[in-house]
Parts: structure tokens; sequence; C-alpha cells
């Protein structure tokens, strides 16, 4: 019998290191240490056999059901860590992982661009005057004093919309200069005998029915400029778009005023700031001529002011247009203005 008991104890142990889940070894349970069981028969055994060998016998077959029971309990721990464990690492989280990042939305560059110059001007006491899209030939030419055979009027192939009569067509407006018209005589409506100075900047998209370039697109930003009042001199001018310049760029750039020609202004200038690329040395960016333009601009011409409403004997003016994609294309090194309104986000996402 005591070899029985040995032999019991060790067929259930050896079958207890095949157990690898909790249902295994809830079935080992039964089998091993259920009433049916091979130790469970041997204490029922016990009664047959002889009063001297009894005790010893009993002593040993309890020995053996503690320690299948113990085998047990051990094995429960060890199935019961390895589950934790496996849950451990399935769920683990690595906190010091990066975060994904959450795209974030932007202002377009030439918002940005376009805000950046009215709050310059702002600073020195111009306001916003918003002035339409869609013109009449009358405001976006006539009044302007282009003459109906001006060359400079073949200059500004327009977009023509439906509208409008043969002799003032309706287009999209090719310069934001029209908006000087519409602001003056807006202004000299309230108090025509006496019409009230005038610091506005026009802001604004304009458009050109022209070859598609890397300097130049068929739809672009313009922001005008109109100061008009009594003894406004080519000085206020000159010190108005240098100090401009000077806080857009952030340095002190060197600007220069070249004599040019614009119906609506005389004299004309445009005004050129040092390249800041070369220093003025030389180089691609300003066709090495040390310089690059930014503007047009000119003293309000004696025919636009009347055109307004402002007495020429009694008032001047100084008007001036820039075109913010090249002050960007300046201030960012853009070398293409055709990605500016493509609406490619690698681009945008730059700025
Ligand atoms: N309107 C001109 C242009 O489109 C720019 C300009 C504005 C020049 C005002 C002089 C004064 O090129």
């Amino acid at each position: 019998m005591k070899d029985q008991l040995e032999q019991i104890k060790a067929l259930a142990l050896e079958a207890l290191n095949s157990v690898e889940s909790a249902g295994d070894l809830e079935a080992w349970r039964t089998k091993h240490l259920g009433r049916s069981s091979a130790v469970m028969d041997a204490f029922k055994q016990l009664g047959s056999i002889s009063k001297e060998e009894r005790p010893a016998m009993g002593q040993l077959a309890n020995e053996v059901k503690s320690a299948l029971e113990a085998a047990l309990a051990e094995r429960q721990t060890a199935l019961d860590s390895a589950r934790v464990q496996a849950s451990l690492q399935g769920e683990r989280l690595d906190v010091t992982l990066p975060g994904r990042p959450i795209p974030r939305g932007r202002l377009h560059i030439q918002t940005q661009t376009m805000r950046r110059i009215q709050a310059i001007f702002a600073e020195m006491g111009f306001q916003v005057y918003r002035s339409r899209d869609v013109e009449t030939d009358e405001y976006n030419f006539q009044l302007l004093n282009f003459p109906p055979n001006h060359p400079a009027r073949e200059m500004q192939d327009s977009f023509y919309v439906e509208g409008g009569s043969e002799d003032n067509p309706v287009l999209l407006r090719t310069h934001t200069s029209p908006g000087q018209i519409h602001a003056m005589r807006e202004y000299a409506a309230e108090n025509p005998e006496n019409p009230a100075p005038v610091r506005i900047i026009l802001p604004g998209m304009c458009y050109r029915f022209e070859q598609i370039t890397a300097r130049s697109e068929i739809q672009f930003t313009q922001v005008e400029g109109l100061a008009v009042g009594e003894n406004i001199t080519f000085g206020d001018l000159k010190g108005t778009l240098s100090e401009f310049a000077r806080r857009f760029f952030e340095a002190e750039v060197r600007t220069r005023f070249r004599a040019s020609h614009f119906p609506f202004t005389e004299p004309s200038a445009e005004m050129d700031v040092e390249c800041f690329v070369c220093m003025g040395a030389g180089c691609s960016v300003c066709k090495h001529s040390g310089w690059l333009e930014i503007l047009g601009s000119g003293m309000v011409h004696p025919n636009v002011l009347r055109n307004g409403g402002y007495d020429p004997e009694r008032y001047s003016g100084f008007a001036f247009g820039m075109g913010p994609e090249r002050l960007s294309m300046l201030r960012y090194r853009i070398e293409d203005i055709r990605y500016f309104w493509r609406n490619d986000v690698r681009f945008l996402e730059q700025f």
C-alpha cells in the first residue's frame, strides 16, 4: 500500500505539470483529490489492512493528500500570477511616448500679412476703408484720370462681367485705386463745402486677365493708401512709406524713390527697399540691382481730387498701392507667387 500511495502521488504531481488553465486545474482537483480519487480510495482501504500497519498507512495517506493539496495551491498561485502578468503586458501603456499632434488651424499667410500691414498703418492713424471687388469702368479707370486711349489702360487687361453699358462696362477691379474715389465722395458728401481730411488704407483682392507666372497671378491682394488734407506734401509720402518699410521688415532698411508714372498721381514714384538678402551688393533675388520694388505711389492728381469732391486748389494728398504677396515673398523668401492661392497645406502650414 505504501508503494501504491507513492505512485498515486507521483502520477498526480506529474499530471499537475501539464495543467495550464483554471479549467484544467479544476479537472485535476476533481480527478486527484475528489471523492472518487485514488487517495480517497486509499483511505477507504485502511479498514481492510492490519491493525499494526494502519496508523503508519493512515499517516502516509494524509501526507500524500496534504502534499497534493499544497501542490494544487501552489499551481493555483502560479496560474493567477501568470494571468495578471499577461494582462499587464497586453494593456501596457508607455506614458513617456509623445502625444499624437492635434492638427491646428491657422490664418492664411496673406491674412497674417494684411493684418500686419493694417496694424502698422493703424498706429500711424490710418483707418480701414472697404471698397468693392466689382467695379465699373468709370471708377476703375475714368475717374482715376485714365483717358479712353491711354496706354496704361491697355496694361491692365481686365475680367469683364455682365452688366453695364458699352462705354461703362462692369469689371473685376484691376487695382484698389477706385476705392479712393468711393471714399473721397463719401467723406465729401457729409460736408461738401468743407470736406474732412482723409487718412485711410483700402485692402482687398484685385484681378487681372494676365499670363500667370512665378511673379504675377490673375488674382492678388493690394493695400491702397490715401491721405488728403491741407498742406500734405511729397515729404509726408516719403516719411510715411519709409517708416512703414522699417516697421514691416523690422529692420533699418533703406528705401529709395524712383520717378514713375500713373495717370492718377503726379508726380509719381515707385519705392524700392534695399535688398536684405545681399544688403545692396547684388544677388539673384534683386536681379543684381541691390533694390526690390515694393509699391507705387504719388501725389493725388488734381483731376482725381476734383472727381472725389476735393478742391485741388485747397487740398492735396498722397496715395500709394502695394502688393502684399510681394511683401510676404520678400519677408519670408517665397520664390513663386502661385503658392499663395493654390491652397497646398504643405505651403500654408509653414506660416
Ligand atoms: N494702382 C496702382 C497699381 O495697381 C498702384 C498705385 C496706387 C500707384 C496709388 C500710385 C498710387 O499698380
